[in-house]
């Protein structure tokens, strides 16, 4: 059997030889910290784990149910949405239920887009982008995130043909991978950006819960005329650390939202309903869960951000997201400053390339094991005599 020409040309998932690496040198017994991946490690709390149970005994759950998502759960993201941003949102027409953000994010250019026409993406930026980008045979251009610009794209180093061509524009603040987050003024600039050329904004807030330093992350629909020129995705995967559980959502324009649902009734059902009904509780009861993630979140930065200085290495903190992005000492590229870090010190870290040609010259490191491990892998890292 040969594959299609459509799953020939997917892009090789540039992160796959590095997991590949990490479980060899596992099962050799080697003892790494693995710092690579961006997997949540702590459970889902349990208040939202009982809420799934109780769902799940009820038999009215086991039916088909609304193929656009049932309405406690939309309902559910818009009473969030009003209670954490004072976004009004309409749950009939303003909200698509995703099989986690990742799905809505592929969708999208298959549902927005023809062949050939041009998105703009993040660089560096999530890896994943790029699969709707070659599922739907559309053409994409980058916008640099440099860290002069606070990792923010300059939309004035943007061409006129680009800004003309552009279908789309795919943001994410807090971001993956640089940790940055984005201002209101920013957004207020993008909306005005895609007012004047008709380019369909897609705000990636998957870290949307994630700031630190006391401040919260903005969305994107806070801004005059967001819900116009586009729309914000937001997952249930890192607030609740529920990524297995494969659910997220979409929130804004009306008419993107009804692209969605379309795209949807062709390719799915419905997600579990008890999901849905799991994570409108996760939604909508106390988020007291969510504040000590952060705080543990910003726990492991600090303590990452100060071991880093100890040992003479110039890094930023990241102001959200959780992910620090620290830049590779001189001489070395993001590669093979990565592989002498899994190869001498048992630390696995994600090189910078693997999110494109402007994250050369970094590492991405997770902060997803405790203080300890954070601590260790440093120590271990200074024990080469780089820094
Ligand atoms: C920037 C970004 N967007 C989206 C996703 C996907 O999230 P989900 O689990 O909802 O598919 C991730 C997951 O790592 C991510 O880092």
């Amino acid at each position: 059997m040969e594959f299609s020409n459509r799953l020939k040309d997917l892009p090789t998932q540039f992160f796959a030889s590095l997991v590949q690496k990490v479980a060899k040198a596992i099962k050799e017994g080697r003892d790494v910290i693995n710092l690579g991946q961006g997997n949540p490690d702590q459970p889902t709390p349990d208040h939202i784990i009982k809420a799934l149970q109780q769902a799940a005994e009820n038999p009215k759950n086991h039916k088909y149910s609304p193929f656009n998502g049932t309405h406690k759960f939309k309902k559910a993201t818009a009473d969030f949405y009003k209670r954490e941003y004072n976004v009004e949102i309409d749950p009939d027409t303003e909200v698509a239920v995703l099989f986690g953000a990742k799905i809505g994010l592929v969708e999208l250019p298959l549902t927005l887009m023809n062949e050939g026409d041009l998105m703009l993406l993040p660089d560096p930026g999530y890896p994943d982008y790029l699969s709707g980008v070659s599922l739907a045979n559309v053409e994409y251009d980058t916008m640099p995130l440099l860290k002069e610009n606070q990792f923010l794209p300059d939309y004035q180093s943007l061409t006129e043909d680009q800004k003309k061509k552009a279908k789309l524009l795919y943001l994410n603040y807090p971001n993956n991978p640089t940790g940055a987050t984005a201002t209101k003024e920013f957004f207020q600039e993008t909306v005005e950006l895609a007012g004047r050329y008709d380019i369909g904004i897609v705000h990636d807030f998957a870290y949307g819960a994630i700031g630190f330093n006391g401040q919260k992350p903005p969305s994107f629909l806070q801004v005059d005329g967001a819900k116009e020129v586009g729309i914000e995705l937001y997952t249930m995967s890192k607030t609740y650390n529920m990524a297995g559980w494969r659910v997220g959502f979409a929130v804004g324009n009306s008419k993107i939202v009804e692209a969605i649902n379309l795209l949807q009734d062709h390719l799915f059902v419905s997600l579990f309903p008890a999901v849905q009904e799991a994570s409108a509780i996760a939604l909508l009861d106390d988020q007291t869960c969510v504040t000590e993630l952060v705080e543990l979140y910003e726990g492991r930065r600090d303590t990452l951000i100060k071991e880093c200085h100890r040992i003479g290495w110039d890094v930023e903190a990241p102001r959200g997201s959780f992910f620090a992005w620290l830049p590779v000492p001189e001489g070395y590229s993001s590669k093979e400053f990565s592989d002498l870090l899994l190869d001498k010190a048992d630390v696995a870290v994600a090189p910078g390339n693997g999110f494109g040609e402007y994250g050369e010259g970094y590492i991405r490191v997770g902060l997803l094991v405790d203080e300890e491990r954070l601590r260790e892998a440093v120590q271990r890292i200074e024990k080469l005599g780089i820094f």
